[in-house]
């Protein structure tokens, strides 16, 4: 059959090695026996792929892909469960693999995410991490431990093992480099496989990571707790966030030096709440704060610390009040309440009520141990030579900037000591006014084409790369492939902001996010919108 293929594909003068077809039946007899392939299908250049509604997760087919081949493989991981993961293989292939992350409890196989991969050549692979569901549903957890473990960690490397001997064989030759790129979830995923897997990639690609779900989900329900019951004295209306939002930006802004509406240094800024008091002068009393508001706004922004002075978790920037509704509405985050009742206690009859320090304690007892992916010492995966680059929206108000600052602080903490220079091999990058994961109301810089980006880009045409920019100063996935592939360092990376983050209207603004601890200074000349006016500055 190999034969056969080459033959065919000489016959047709095409460079790439399809020594394979692309049928179930080619892929089924390489599979180890516990997998076995759902379907291989090829698909021309232009066309479309993907599940439709019936990936509730991912329902949104990818459109005008390269030409290439299509499979699913189902995996059987206990027996009890299973996962299936997806691979596009394009015909143009550029000699590397990429896995894909998911985002919340996101179960389905992330095809549109796949798509922006490999519109750069990647043979790309992505998991439905052993369930099927919507982002907040966690009913498939309930009494399922294996299922729950599949989500953690047992579907993604599983699925990367097998995805990559598909692609060797396919090709005819072996993967020259691998990478992996994940927010949020993803961004968990990578982090997992770097500390667990290091074998697995050459450069792991992480934004705003839940590696820490025991604390994460936990505090998100500590801070819906603070803004309730809702008719209470010291509830703010979720109609007072933009309210917030706006003093925090009057008193912030130019804490950085320059007065255009991006708070890029938020710990710099010493908010004064007060401002917001309503007095007897208040002209609009529904645009200002009484004194039991201020004192949530101030928990709200505090770090978590409960009792005994145990750090849990810290708390939302400023400059994140366009997220709060995520976190602070009427009821706590439904999200963090299906963790507990599904992945903690196995109990739907849970409620926040029920929250209590004795709740964070189980959840590290119970979940921690398979879905927290905290382990500092990351020396393995430096000593295969893997180059992990990390980056966090400071304006996102669902999962804070401030914990991946705690995990880059503690790999420092854990590998100095031992004599590494982590910064050789794990850069972190704050991206000043970006939501969680993507998008900005403030007009800041933030596409820098990770994980899920590309997709949340208007365009009449799906986006690859960074449009008008595909280089690896402006790309952080072809940076991380210039750093582990030529040994260039990332020193900055230029972040890109689209007119009403539509490409064809062009670009508004540039900026460079430095290296995590270092900051980007405006020089005093030129145009604030274009990033040669500024420069990185370490510390
Ligand atoms: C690609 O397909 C779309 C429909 O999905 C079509 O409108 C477009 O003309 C096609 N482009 C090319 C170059 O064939
Ligand atoms: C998505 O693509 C699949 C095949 O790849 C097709 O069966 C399905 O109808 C498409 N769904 C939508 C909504 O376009
Ligand atoms: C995958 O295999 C398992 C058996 O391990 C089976 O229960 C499940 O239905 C299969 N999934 C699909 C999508 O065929
Ligand atoms: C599937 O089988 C292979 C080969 O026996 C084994 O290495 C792998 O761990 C198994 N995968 C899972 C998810 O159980
Ligand atoms: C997920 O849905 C597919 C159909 O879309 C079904 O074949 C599969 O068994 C489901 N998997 C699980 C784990 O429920
Ligand atoms: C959650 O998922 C379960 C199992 O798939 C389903 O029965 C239930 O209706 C879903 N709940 C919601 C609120 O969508
Ligand atoms: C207040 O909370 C209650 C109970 O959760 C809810 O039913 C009600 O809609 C909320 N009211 C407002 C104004 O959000
Ligand atoms: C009063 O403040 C609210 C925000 O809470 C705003 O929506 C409204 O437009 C303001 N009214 C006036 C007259 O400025
Ligand atoms: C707090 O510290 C005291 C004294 O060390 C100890 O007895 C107590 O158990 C601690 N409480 C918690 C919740 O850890
Ligand atoms: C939750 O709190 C309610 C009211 O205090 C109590 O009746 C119930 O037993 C608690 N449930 C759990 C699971 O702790
Ligand atoms: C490595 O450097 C060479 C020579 O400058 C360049 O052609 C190539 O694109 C670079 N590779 C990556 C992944 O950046
Ligand atoms: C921004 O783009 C979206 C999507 O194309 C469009 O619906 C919206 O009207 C645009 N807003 C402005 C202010 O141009």
């Amino acid at each position: 059959m190999k034969l056969a293929g080459i033959i065919l594909a000489l016959g047709f003068h095409t460079i790439s090695a399809l020594a394979f077809e692309c049928t179930a039946f080619a892929f089924d007899i390489i599979l180890p026996s516990n997998a076995s392939t759902l379907y291989a299908v090829p698909v021309p250049a232009n066309g479309t792929f993907g599940e439709g509604p019936s990936n509730v997760a991912y329902p949104t087919n990818a459109t005008n892909l390269p030409a290439l081949c299509a499979v699913s493989v189902n995996v059987t991981s206990s027996a009890t469960s299973s996962f299936t993961f997806g691979l596009f293989l394009p015909h143009g292939w550029n000699g590397r693999f990429l896995a894909v992350g998911n985002g919340g409890f996101l179960g389905g196989i992330n095809w549109l995410e796949m798509s922006s991969g490999v519109r750069y050549g990647f043979a790309v692979m992505s998991t439905n991490t052993g369930h099927n569901s919507t982002n907040s549903n966690s009913t498939w957890a309930l009494n399922n431990r294996e299922a729950e473990i599949d989500w953690s960690y047992r579907a993604m490397h599983g699925s990367i093992v097998i995805a990559k001997e598909l692609v060797d064989a396919y090709y005819s030759s072996a993967i020259k480099y691998s990478y992996y790129s994940g927010c949020s979830t993803g961004g968990y995923q990578g982090l997992n496989e770097v500390q667990d897997y290091p074998e697995d990639f050459d450069g792991v690609l992480v934004g705003a990571p839940a590696w820490w779900h025991s604390h994460l989900q936990t505090w998100s329900i500590k801070v819906g707790i603070y803004n309730l019951p809702n008719t209470s004295a010291h509830h703010i209306p979720s109609a007072l966030f933009p309210v917030i939002g706006a003093e925090v930006i009057r008193q912030c802004d130019d804490t950085d030096g320059v007065a255009d509406g991006i708070i890029s240094e938020p710990r710099a800024c010493s908010f004064y709440p007060e401002a917001l008091l309503c007095t007897p002068s208040t002209v609009n009393r529904s645009a200002c704060l009484t004194s039991p508001q201020i004192d949530t706004v101030n928990k709200i922004y505090a770090d978590y610390v409960e009792t005994n002075q145990t750090f849990i978790f810290p708390g939302l920037e400023l400059g994140s009040e366009s997220q709060w509704n995520l976190v602070a509405q009427s009821v706590p985050d439904a999200f963090s309440i299906g963790y507990v009742q599904n992945l903690v206690y196995d109990d739907p009859t849970w409620q926040w009520w029920n929250f209590s320090l004795q709740t964070i304690q189980d959840a590290e007892r119970i979940n921690g141990p398979i879905a927290d992916a905290d382990n500092f010492d990351i020396s393995p995966f430096q000593a295969r030579g893997g180059k992990l680059l990390q980056y966090h929206g400071y304006a996102d108000g669902f999962i804070q900037p401030g914990s991946s600052k705690y995990y880059y602080d503690h790999v420092v903490r854990t590998l100095a000591p031992m004599g590494m220079d982590v910064a050789d091999f794990f850069r972190f990058f704050f991206v000043p006014g970006m939501r969680h994961c993507s998008g900005t109301v403030v007009g800041a810089p933030w596409y820098i084409a990770g994980s899920g980006q590309a997709n949340s880009l208007y365009s009449s045409t799906p986006v690859r790369s960074v449009p008008g920019y595909e280089d690896a100063d402006h790309d952080a996935l072809l940076a991380l492939m210039r750093w582990v592939e030529n040994g260039t360092a990332p020193e900055q990376i230029v972040a890109t902001y689209y007119e009403n983050n539509t490409v064809s209207e062009g670009v508004v603004r540039q900026r460079p996010l430095c290296p995590y601890p270092g900051r980007a200074v405006y020089s005093g000349e030129g145009s604030v919108d274009e990033a040669e006016s500024w420069r990185c500055e370490a510390i």
